[in-house]
């Protein structure tokens, strides 16, 4: 069964098996957080017992389906993140925990604990050390000024200082907002520059990219735009639909904002 460049609309946990075992680079994962969004469905409604047994389901069915080289990228939230990072650490080796700072501009907020404005996302790799991975893409260039702040003769020719640096393991970037070019109609649509980040510094040109959880689509855009596959899955079939009009449009305008 072709498995490059689909998307299922279907419950993931019932379509994994259309993917064959060890031929996935990346596993790319944004499931609902059981924090109560409304997707039209109810995946993200379940109680906390429910939906640390669903999570430990859906990640044991899907992890077999990753290359031995491969790498496995998991959106949480703190709420449930120490549970489930600690269930994939039995299988797999943790690389990082980035902490995604969805710059949420300051509004008054809670009075009685601090504002919670990040999300966790867990590296995980199949090998300890034979796995892709590939810095010079997501680098981030040094500004003139801190290029000229360098220029004791112990920075002279440093290659980083040419190539820019690691972007570290806190990625401070927007949410969408309501105005955002990007926006699509979805509760919570991860940014383009986030995505990009992970698929090109964890899958070689060509790879390809699994979502179980596509939403809108947000892996797919990205996995075409950087020269890789994808497949995946959503459940919604107004989501699923409007998937498929942004690859579309994508693939005719190699427009990011379709
Ligand atoms: C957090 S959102 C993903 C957002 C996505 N990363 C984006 O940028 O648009 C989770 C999505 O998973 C879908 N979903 C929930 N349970 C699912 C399941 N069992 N199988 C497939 N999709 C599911 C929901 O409908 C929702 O659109």
């Amino acid at each position: 069964m072709k498995f490059e460049n689909v998307i299922w609309n279907e419950d993931c946990l019932n379509g994994v098996d259309k993917i064959p075992d060890n031929s996935i680079d990346l596993l790319l994962a944004d499931p609902p957080y059981c924090l109560g969004k409304d997707y039209g469905n109810n995946s993200d409604k379940m109680d906390a017992d429910e939906y640390l047994e669903w999570s430990y389901k859906w990640i044991d069915a899907f992890i077999p389906k990753i290359k031995d080289t491969g790498s496995f990228y998991i959106f949480l939230s703190w709420q449930f993140s120490p549970e489930i990072f600690s269930h994939i650490k039995k299988k797999m080796v943790m690389v990082n925990e980035i902490i995604w700072d969805r710059r949420v501009p300051s509004m008054g907020g809670s009075v009685r604990k601090f504002s919670s404005v990040h999300d966790n996302i867990g590296f995980f790799t199949k090998s300890k050390k034979n796995y892709y991975f590939d810095l010079d893409p997501i680098r981030i260039p040094y500004d003139e000024e801190t290029k000229k702040a360098r220029t004791r003769s112990i920075f002279v020719g440093k290659k980083w200082l040419e190539v820019g640096y690691n972007p570290k393991d806190i990625w401070s970037v927007a949410r969408i907002h309501a105005q955002d070019p990007e926006r699509q109609d979805h509760p919570t649509q991860k940014p383009l520059e986030v995505i990009n980040r992970i698929i090109l510094s964890s899958s070689p040109k060509n790879g390809i990219v699994c979502d179980p959880f596509m939403g809108t689509g947000t892996t797919a855009i990205s996995a075409l735009a950087n020269n890789r596959k994808y497949c995946g899955f959503e459940l919604n079939k107004d989501y699923y639909n409007n998937i498929i009009l942004r690859i579309k449009e994508h693939s005719k305008t190699k427009d990011l904002f379709t």
